[in-house]
């Protein structure tokens, strides 16, 4: 019998994870099927379970139940517990795990995709929310010289650093106070873009070399990228590479093949111009 995958989230009719785990599976020889549910506020819950008991083998779960689908796990692995959110659900029996790839796929794409190793590099994370709460822990096992988490609410960054700070050399702290300092890599975490705004960053917070990542994908220049680019950064980059790695992570989570994704980030690469 075809194993059956879904994606579930709300909106959900824009997800190309359908499009992306299909072309996964087919280049993987992997017998399954994988569909798109529109998720609703009351009965998240209810869908997850019924897509269970009709022989659901996995889930990834989206805006806005992450929260929701970490809290119905029975098993949840650490990356998932550091985030507080799972993106991926796997039902194996009795158990339900969650795992979050969000981050993993996100210093894939960075380290692999980009060729920015991170190890020693100072980084800056724009952002206090569930996306960079699932990037914390990814970033820090790669043993940067420094992460340093900015946000609009102070509290809120210095907080995940505090969460951190046993993990390695980890700052939270709000924007004004980076004026004087310049890093390696710094990647937009908040929402602002999805707005049209700009988080407060100074503008030279962008070193020589710097690779500056927005997590929002197929909007082109955003204003992040825009600021950043005309302080001279030498890289840009959105989200679509960090997209195809953590699906590509949790393919191999419920399959056991990690397909390969350079072919795919490239079919779905918008150019920042
Ligand atoms: P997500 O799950 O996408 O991270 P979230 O949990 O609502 O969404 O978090 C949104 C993040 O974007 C927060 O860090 C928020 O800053 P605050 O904690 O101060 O609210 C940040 N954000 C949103 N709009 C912003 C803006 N215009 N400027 C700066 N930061 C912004």
């Amino acid at each position: 019998m075809t194993d059956r995958y879904a994606v579930i989230g709300n909106p959900v009719g824009h997800s190309k994870s359908p499009m992306i785990h299909g072309t996964f599976a087919r280049a993987t020889g992997q017998d399954l099927e994988y569909i798109a549910i529109e998720g609703s506020e009351a009965g998240f819950e209810a869908e997850v379970a019924a897509f269970r008991a009709a022989g659901g083998r996995g889930m990834n779960v989206t805006t806005p139940f992450k929260l929701r689908a970490f809290a119905l796990a029975t098993e949840r692995m650490e990356r998932a517990a550091l985030a507080g959110a799972a993106n991926a659900l796997k039902f194996d029996g009795d158990r339900i795990l969650a795992d979050n790839f969000d981050g993993l796929g996100l210093v894939g794409d960075i380290e692999r995709n980009l060729g920015y190793a991170l190890r020693g590099k100072r980084v800056l994370l724009m952002g206090a929310g569930g996306a960079a709460r699932g990037a914390l822990l990814p970033f820090l096992q790669q043993e940067p010289a420094l992460l340093v988490i900015a946000n609009r609410t102070i509290e809120k960054a210095m907080d995940l650093a505090r969460h951190a700070v046993a993990r390695g050399n980890v700052r939270g702290g709000g924007y004004a106070v980076l004026v004087d300092q310049q890093f390696d890599v710094v990647v937009n975490a908040t929402s602002a873009s999805l707005r049209g705004e700009l988080p407060p960053v100074p503008p030279s917070v962008f070193g020589d070399g710097c690779l500056a990542y927005e997590l929002v994908y197929g909007r082109g220049l955003t204003p992040f990228l825009r600021l950043a680019q005309n302080a001279g950064a030498a890289k840009l980059a959105d989200g679509v590479g960090m997209l195809v790695e953590q699906a590509a992570e949790g393919f191999a989570w419920w399959r056991g093949v990690r397909p390969d994704t350079r072919a795919l980030i490239g079919r779905l690469t918008v150019p920042l111009v």
